[in-house]
């Protein structure tokens, strides 16, 4: 595997045609435009209170949580199991709505947006990589990379580009027509990373993306993560049990009992 080769020299596929809006060096003026400067975090949670509700019943699960993550970060999100990890993580990737509370990610203010609204958002700005990678099994590594730029208004040719470009990042230009089932596990998280990566979003949020893997499988997960951080400045939140995979990021907090502990900063590596 060659990534330095791969990643280095601006393997950035470039932006697509309809870009983030407030990314232009004057935001457009508008209460959904919180801010878009250069130094604003790219995640911004205020008071995110959720429960879910089940008949009667009432779960609480985020009791008031409030933190920035700053652009360029790699933060490593941990607690026990049912303590909230995957329930915020959906909340800052638009998948889900908080209770109450405010959350402003990558200059917008997600919460005053509408259904349709939030699905554009959020194909623009965020990649999400799961545990169980979710490819579409009837659709090759490309076309399952391509998926997401169908919904830009790239050429096929060009996305066709984007996607092996992106499968290239991750080493796997070998495999471009494998089924998923035609893969290893690893082999298939690259295809996802890929997959998150294609649309150059703002941000990457990763649920236990390697919590199926086998551990060299893992350690070339979390090592491509860490590259797309350091090498492309991709700002990454990501979910997991395990302390050897939090120690590839810069920093660890700790959801408990629907509160999150002070930020546990690590040493560089
Ligand atoms: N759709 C839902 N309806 C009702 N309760 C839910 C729902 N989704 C999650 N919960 C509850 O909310 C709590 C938090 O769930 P969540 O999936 O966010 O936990 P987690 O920290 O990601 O756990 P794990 O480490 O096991 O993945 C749990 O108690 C769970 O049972
Ligand atoms: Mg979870």
């Amino acid at each position: 595997m060659n990534d330095q080769q791969t990643l280095a020299p601006d393997p950035h596929p470039g932006p697509p045609p309809e870009r983030r809006r407030e990314d232009g060096p004057e935001p457009r003026a508008g209460p959904l435009h919180e801010s878009a400067r250069e130094d604003a975090p790219v995640v911004r949670l205020e008071e995110i209170v959720k429960s879910y509700r089940r008949g009667v019943q009432t779960v609480p699960v985020l009791a008031g949580i409030t933190f920035d993550i700053a652009a360029g970060e790699f933060l490593a999100l941990m607690g026990p199991s049912g303590s909230g990890k995957s329930t915020l993580l959906n909340l800052i990737a638009g998948i889900d709505r908080p209770d109450s509370g405010r959350l402003i990610v990558a200059g917008t203010d997600i919460g005053r947006l509408t259904e349709q609204e939030l699905a554009d958002w959020r194909s623009r700005n965020i990649g999400f990589i799961f545990q169980f990678y979710n490819l579409m099994p009837v659709l090759d590594a490309l076309e399952n990379v391509e998926l997401p730029l169908l919904l830009t208004g790239l050429s096929r040719r060009q996305r066709r580009e984007r996607a092996r470009m992106a499968l290239d990042m991750v080493s796997l230009s070998d495999r471009l027509d494998h089924f998923p089932s035609e893969l290893s596990g690893g082999q298939q998280q690259r295809v996802a990373i890929a997959r998150a990566l294609v649309t150059d979003p703002t941000l990457i949020v990763a649920d236990e993306p390697t919590g199926d893997l086998d551990r060299e499988s893992a350690n070339d997960v979390l090592g491509m993560l860490e590259r797309l951080n350091q090498q492309i400045g991709k700002t990454i939140i990501m979910v997991t049990h395990d302390q050897r995979a939090a120690q590839h990021a810069h920093a660890i907090m700790h959801l408990e009992k629907g509160e999150l502990s002070q930020r546990e900063e690590l040493a560089a590596s």
